[in-house]
């Protein structure tokens, strides 16, 4: 029932599904999100529900995900209804992908304006500024800069338009090439910034900080934000892996492949924790600073380094290149969708897709200025209620649908040949998906509105 479509392109080699989701999964959230989230909820009690989340459901959805995709071989709301279809079943699965559409479509729009943040960083670490800058000057560049919509909205262009430029070319051109080189070249400057954290005097609490867990510091919506920052970072929920799926070969590897990107995901989110938060302490500041954290600690490393400046510009260069190969992934389902369903070519596809995000990417350019204290719903600023939105309830919910329907509707022969594991280890994972991780979800969903 493998529904293969003529015009549908794969990648070169499993390598190039490998760095494409790879590039999808590592960005802004392992190096901005992850630390400010961790610092947010109580360090090590977080991490530590963060890895299981990552474990017992995001690896397991990751592979849920890719098998419909590989099966499937459309974009995933035309691979949800082909294959419902195919196997007798209700074609409103199709929903499931329209919700992901949706989320990527959201998450995307304020993706923009903090990769925007990077950009502009790049300029700022190669004119010098953050050189001996101490914290008053880091805050002093980074309050500058939000607080100006006209800046803010520059940089979110900037980048939407690099975003549509790939986008519109075809997602396998340039990914590939950029991952290979940029991903060891990060990792590298990542691994360095440790070090430099080593010596920095607050390694110790650092590290106690973010793995010795302080059950107390679990509070209502602790559970949430780990499992949403999960789905965040493995890209999951929303399509992008399973779109990315639809290009693999069919010999590949499920498990194997998702494997080695969950754990290079997690690997650069604990080096970026690492590299924060040792700097936080010996420096005796807040750990709770919200999105400025990342922007405010790091250039401050940098600025009391030998050749700060250009670490620095190399560093945030490699931070937008991360986050532009995410941004692709997180845009290619709805992409991928037009070009599918209304004979529009792809490059007016992309442009479509790319000026709808950059316009509600206005509502995030000005939630961080004038309408910084405009609660919207529920006390949050449009900022903060799409980055809840999506993330803490879209991805969940979609992880939730992907699992029940590689679990209960695909034919399980099906699955078995997309999955290729035996016995016990099969067994495992499909024990996985069809009760623990629903069951989990649902109930972080619950703990979070107090039920349990
Ligand atoms: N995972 C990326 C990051 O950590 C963001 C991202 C890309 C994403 N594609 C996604 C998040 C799809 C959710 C869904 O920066």
């Amino acid at each position: 029932m493998s529904a293969e479509s003529t015009y549908h392109t794969q990648w070169t080699t499993r390598w190039a599904f490998i760095l494409a989701a790879t590039g999808s999964a590592v960005g802004l959230g392992n190096i901005w999100r992850f630390p400010y989230m961790a610092g947010e909820n109580g360090g090590g009690a977080f991490v530590l529900v963060y890895l299981l989340c990552i474990a017992l459901i995001g690896l397991p959805v990751m592979m849920a995900e890719i098998a419909i995709g590989r099966r499937g071989r459309q974009s995933p709301i035309n691979s949800f209804r082909t294959l419902a279809r195919l196997g007798g079943h209700w074609v409103g699965w199709r929903f499931a992908g329209w919700l992901g559409v949706i989320a990527g479509f959201f998450i995307l729009s304020f993706y923009s304006v903090v990769a925007g943040w990077a950009l502009a960083y790049v300029i700022e670490a190669a004119r010098g500024a953050f050189e001996g800058a101490a914290l008053e000057d880091t805050r002093a560049i980074f309050g500058e800069l939000v607080a100006n919509p006209a800046a803010l909205l520059f940089w979110h262009t900037v980048f939407m338009l690099m975003v549509g430029i790939v986008v519109a070319r075809g997602v396998q051109s340039g990914i590939e090439r950029a991952v290979r080189i940029l991903m060891p070249a990060l990792l590298l400057l990542l691994v360095a910034l440790v070090l430099y954290a080593m010596n920095s005097g607050g390694f110790a609490e650092g590290l106690a900080f973010l793995f010795a867990p302080d059950f107390s510091r679990i509070g209502p919506g602790t559970f949430l934000a780990a499992m949403g920052q999960a789905f965040f970072t493995l890209s999951l929920g929303m399509g992008a892996i399973m779109v990315y799926g639809s290009y693999l070969e069919s010999h590949a590897s499920i498990p194997r492949t998702a494997g080695v990107i969950v754990v290079m995901d997690t690997a650069v989110a604990l080096l970026a924790g690492l590299a924060i938060f040792p700097l936080i302490f010996a420096l005796g500041l807040e750990v709770e600073s919200g999105p400025a954290l990342v922007f405010e600690i790091i250039p401050l490393a940098f600025g009391s380094m030998p050749w700060g400046s250009f670490f620095a510009t190399l560093f945030f260069v490699l931070l937008v290149f991360a986050a532009w190969t995410s941004a692709i992934s997180l845009i290619e389902p709805l992409v991928a969708y037009f070009s599918e369903n209304r004979a529009w070519s792809r490059r007016f596809s992309a442009w479509t897709a790319v000026t709808a995000i950059w316009l509600a990417g206005l509502g995030s350019v000005v939630s961080f200025n004038v309408a910084a204290d405009v609660e919207l719903f529920f006390g949050m600023n449009w900022f903060a209620f799409i980055d809840f939105a999506t993330n803490n309830v879209m991805l969940p919910l979609g992880g939730l649908l992907i699992a029940m329907f590689v679990a209960w509707v695909l034919p399980k022969a099906v699955v078995m040949e997309e999955i290729g594991l035996g016995g016990a280890k099969f067994t495992l994972w499909y024990t996985l998906i069809r009760f623990i991780t629903p069951i989990g979800v649902v109930a972080v969903f619950l703990n979070a509105i107090g039920v349990i």
